[in-house]
């Protein structure tokens, strides 16, 4: 088939390396199915899935079980991320080794964070032969607790208990340094606040094996966003920050300290989000916005090129989980992802593929969006419209 992109951008297969699927066990929020499908239409070829599942994805019969889902089931290609401990933010170390084994592309707590220093030590100590990244949630339960908004004007307003920046950029810093003492790699994730940055960058100049990654509703969102409506669509985990913040981030982004740029997709069914503030869940999704909100706040303007936005969504994530390493042979076939830079469309809570629709940005026109996406050369999305079944064959 010959096809005409004039006006169309290829780029190489985007790639998420931070995502909620959901499965096993929390199915009426999100599975396999529908969350690949949800990250197709957002034009990516590759996720990687986080462990806080039910069960846990904490040994290597639970990986199995998602891997060979993903498999049979999958829109895209899924890598995952196995727990570093056993349970979610368990005492007991998980066999990360065993894991390694089965294919896990790197450990993690994300969903709650190592809240302990020595406890993150030894994750880090144990986990550095088999050379998997460790991605941190980085949050410091003290200073947290039962926060829902940033700490400042906003929370003041609202009346809605504070979470300090502080409790985010501790538990950066501590991981930096453990990073230092145990040799292994840290990747921190969904960073959002200025200071958090810096250290980063600092940390990035004194040769830490760091990497960070932001989510484009940090990067377009700000917790003045929150209001007397209290939108339980914004509350999220780490929270929307202040404009300072997010201008930081913009900044980082823009400056090359930000390696990636990941949803941390997190569906939540209606009925969970129906609710008053305090007793919603933390989370958005993001797949099948991603795209728009990046092009729009970030190319559009000026800030980036497109260049970096495929070093931001494709390239860097595939080092990071360390999948960039496949041989690629002559006649191999290619991820690749077609864009329409000038697609301007309004997100709709009707309008997603994912099984949520808990999304913060419905009702925002944005500028972008993917058309095509190919996985191992076969067309996954065909003109903006899903081509399904699937089964990808393992990763
Ligand atoms: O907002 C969030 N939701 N942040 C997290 O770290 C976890 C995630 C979830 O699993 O719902
Ligand atoms: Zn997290
Ligand atoms: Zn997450």
């Amino acid at each position: 088939e010959v096809r005409d992109l004039a006006g169309k951008i290829v780029v190489p297969g985007l790639v998420d390396i931070h995502v909620h699927l959901r499965e096993p066990g929390q199915e009426h929020k999100e599975d396999i199915a529908s969350g690949t499908r949800a990250a197709v239409r957002g034009g990516f070829t590759d996720v990687c899935c986080m462990p806080n599942t039910a069960p846990t994805i904490d040994n290597a019969i639970t990986l199995d079980y998602v891997r060979n889902r993903a498999a049979q089931v999958g829109a895209c290609r899924v890598h995952v991320a196995g727990a570093c401990s056993k349970g979610l933010g368990g005492e007991a170390l998980s066999d990360m080794g065993e894991m390694a084994a089965h294919g896990a592309v790197a450990f993690t707590d994300d969903g709650r964070g190592v809240q302990n220093a020595g406890m993150m030590r030894r994750v880090m100590e144990y986990s550095e032969p088999f050379g998997k990244v460790i991605m941190s949630h980085c949050q410091d339960e003290g200073l947290v607790d039962k926060g829902q908004v940033n700490e400042g004007p906003v929370s003041t307003r609202l009346g809605l208990q504070a979470w300090p920046a502080a409790g985010e950029e501790i538990q950066v810093m501590r991981d930096m340094e453990l990073s230092r003492l145990t040799g292994a790699p840290i990747h921190i994730q969904h960073l959002t606040t200025a200071r958090g940055l810096d250290m980063v960058r600092r940390g990035k100049a004194e040769g830490t094996k760091v990497t960070c990654e932001v989510t484009p509703h940090h990067l377009m969102l700000a917790d003045a966003c929150i209001d007397e409506t209290y939108d339980t669509n914004l509350k999220v985990n780490p929270p929307l920050r202040g404009e300072d913040d997010r201008r930081a981030l913009i900044e980082g982004v823009a400056d090359g300290t930000v390696d990636c740029i990941v949803t941390d997709h997190a569906p939540h069914a209606h009925h969970e989000k129906d609710c008053e503030f305090e007793l919603a869940p933390f989370g958005m999704i993001g797949l099948e916005t991603a795209l728009g909100a990046v092009v729009s706040t970030l190319v559009e303007p000026g800030v980036i090129g497109w260049a970096r936005l495929v070093e931001l969504m494709s390239v860097r994530p595939r080092q990071i989980i360390g999948i960039d390493r496949v041989a690629l042979e002559p006649g191999c076939r290619a991820d690749l992802t077609v864009i329409d830079p000038e697609a301007v469309w309004t997100v709709t809570a009707d309008g997603f593929a994912s099984k949520s629709s808990n999304s913060g940005f419905i009702g925002r026109t944005l500028k972008g969006r993917a058309t095509d996406v190919y996985v191992a050369g076969r067309a996954v999305l065909h003109e903006g419209q899903l081509t399904g079944p699937y089964a990808q064959g393992a990763c």
